[in-house]
C-alpha cells in the first residue's frame, strides 16, 4: 500500500449525475477524514446519460469548496483501486431500507477481498433521502422542476441535455 498522508476514504459511485444528496455526504465525510477521493466507476455495460469526464468536471465545479476532497476514476475492483490510493475506507450512503439490502452483499465482498480496508455508512441528509441520479433523470424528462435536488451547474447541464436534445 503506498504511503498517504492521513486517513483517505474513497466515496465510489456512477454520479450520473452528482446530486445535493451526494454532496451531502461529501461534505460530511470531508469533516470525519484527511482526504475524500470520489471516483467514478467506468462501467461499459451501464448506459450513462453523461460520459465520465463530463461527470468529473461536474463533480470537479461542486467540490472546489471543499480543499481535502478530490475526483478521480476507476476499473476493475474497488478494494485494489481503494488500495492502490492509500485508502482505508470506503464511503457509502444509505437513505431507505432498500440501499442497506444493495449494500450489504457488497460490504462483505469487499471485506473478504480486503479486510484492511472498511466499508463506512453514512445516513443520507432527512432533507435529501428521497433524492436519486434516476429520479432526477426522470422528472427532468417528463418536465418536472428539480431545482434544489441538484447543484445549480449541474441542472443546467442536465436540461442542456435532456431537454436540450428535444429542441
Ligand atoms: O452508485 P452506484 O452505481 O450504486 O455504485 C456502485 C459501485 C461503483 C460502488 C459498485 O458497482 C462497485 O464498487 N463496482 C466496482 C466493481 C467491484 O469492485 N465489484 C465487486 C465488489 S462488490
Amino acid at each position: 500500500m503506498p504511503k498517504q498522508e492521513g486517513r483517505v476514504a474513497i466515496y465510489p459511485g456512477s454520479f450520473d449525475p452528482i446530486t445535493l444528496g451526494h454532496l451531502d455526504l461529501i461534505e460530511r465525510c470531508s469533516k470525519l477524514t484527511d482526504k475524500v477521493i470520489v471516483a467514478i466507476l467506468r462501467n461499459e455495460d451501464k448506459q450513462p446519460l453523461f460520459t465520465v469526464e463530463e461527470r468529473m468536471e461536474m463533480l470537479d465545479e461542486v467540490i472546489r469548496a471543499y480543499p481535502n476532497v478530490s475526483v478521480d476514476s476507476f476499473d476493475g475492483l474497488l478494494v485494489d483501486y481503494a488500495s492502490e490510493r492509500g485508502a482505508t475506507m470506503i464511503l457509502r450512503g444509505i437513505r431507505a431500507l432498500t440501499d442497506y439490502e444493495y449494500e450489504l452483499p457488497m460490504a462483505l465482498m469487499n471485506r473478504r477481498l480486503r479486510p484492511e480496508i472498511e466499508t463506512i455508512f453514512l445516513m443520507a441528509g432527512e432533507a435529501y433521502a428521497f433524492i436519486s441520479s434516476r429520479l432526477v433523470k426522470e422528472v427532468i424528462r417528463l418536465g418536472g422542476n428539480i431545482s434544489g435536488l441538484v447543484p445549480p451547474t449541474v441542472e443546467v447541464r442536465l436540461k442542456n441535455r435532456i431537454l436540450g436534445e428535444r429542441a
